[in-house]
């Protein structure tokens, strides 16, 4: 079987970043913070605000638009749509539903997927497979938050950390050599309590009560998921560079989910990865949890941070509590549009 494979990759890419920025400043007058915890904690400067009248819908349709742009692909050629988030329109229907009617994406299949902020890439590995034994074509991977919608703005434990965005991938077949090498997902579930949304759901229906308690907001154990975070970004990493035979020098790039800039330079310090090689922009967007990713892929690239041939890995973690890594060989697509 794996000898008929395709290789899939990624084909085109765009973002969107709410226009609205709240800073440190911003927030000093909103709960007891000041930018310097913020910045020395966190790395954080700032992040972006959805506007009152938009959704996570929204966001991944404007990013979805421009990816399918760069892709030079119609909406109608798309298969299926993915749209990873922890901060849906609604539970149902699902946003990526909504995202297929707005695009007119006609053919298309779409579904939701949540795993904390790893789920960005738990969706670009199932496109993966998808793409890889040519049952599909082309599959639209979103990460798409509002996370300004599910934070409790009194609480400086979590309001500090969270930010909304949006960004689409296009993934079909690359040439062989290029694309997505591996993949590592995993769960540890026994972690679930340590990054919650308790209410609204069946186990605790929302209520006049579960409202009064803050319940419908997410609640988290900060130093607890630090600790883990750190361990597996690290160990997403070495699993997928060595089941793509590579070695750790073979590493280009390390696209890590943002979460806290002491997280990751922690965890390139045990990668003994140099951090011209570690992308951030955590202190421009903070934590938008399943966008991250894509957000920060796409201005590594804007900033010709990546080229054709060059090994990347991608690697988060999240609440659930869940973690994962991609290995991926770039493939510059967009040097096909220059031969013609
Ligand atoms: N401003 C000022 N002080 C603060 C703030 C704030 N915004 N937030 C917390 N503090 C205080 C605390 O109350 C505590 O005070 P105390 O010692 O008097 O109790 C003190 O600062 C230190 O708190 P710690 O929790 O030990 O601080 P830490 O250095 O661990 O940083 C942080 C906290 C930033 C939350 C860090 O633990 C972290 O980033 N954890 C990981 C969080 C994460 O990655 N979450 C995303 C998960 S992904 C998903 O799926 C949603």
């Amino acid at each position: 079987m794996k000898g008929m494979m395709k290789q899939a990759g990624i084909r085109g890419i765009g973002v969107f970043a709410p226009e609205r920025v709240l800073t440190n400043r911003d927030l000093e007058q909103m709960v007891d913070t000041d930018d310097e915890w913020i910045v020395n904690r966190t790395g954080i400067r700032e992040r972006r605000i959805v506007a009152d009248e938009m959704a996570t819908s929204d966001l991944a349709c404007l990013a979805a638009e421009r990816a399918l742009a760069d892709a030079g692909a119609a909406s109608e050629d798309l298969d299926l749509i993915i749209v990873a988030t922890n901060s849906p329109d609604m539970l149902f229907p699902a946003t990526a539903c909504l995202v297929q009617d707005r695009l007119g994406a006609r053919k298309a299949g779409a579904f939701d997927l949540q795993a904390g902020c790893t789920s960005f890439l738990y969706a670009l590995t199932i496109a993966n497979n998808f793409i890889a034994t040519g049952y599909y074509k082309y599959v639209l991977v979103i990460g798409a938050e509002c996370m300004s919608r599910i934070i409790n703005w009194q609480d400086r434990n979590t309001c500090v950390l969270f930010g909304d965005g949006a960004g689409a991938v296009v993934v079909g077949e690359v040439p062989a050599g290029y694309g997505i090498l591996s993949y590592h997902l995993r769960s540890e579930g026994s972690g679930g309590p340590l990054i919650a949304l308790p209410a609204g759901m069946s186990r605790l229906p929302a209520s006049f009560e579960t409202v009064a308690k803050r319940l419908h907001y997410v609640h988290m154990n900060g130093r607890e998921v630090f600790k883990f975070a750190v361990k597996v970004l690290e160990e997403g990493c070495l699993k997928v560079l060595a089941e793509a035979n590579l070695a750790r020098e073979d590493l280009d790039y390390l696209i890590p989910h943002q979460a806290n800039a002491r997280i990751i330079e922690a965890a390139a310090k045990r990668l003994r990865l140099p951090m011209e090689k570690v992308f951030m922009n955590i202190d421009r967007y903070g934590n938008t949890s399943s966008a991250t990713i894509p957000l920060a892929l796409f201005e590594a690239l804007a900033g010709g941070n990546i080229r054709d041939g060059d090994n990347l890995v991608m690697s988060g973690f999240g609440a659930g509590l869940t973690w994962g890594a991609v290995a991926m060989r770039w493939y510059d697509y967009r040097k096909e549009k220059e031969v013609g």
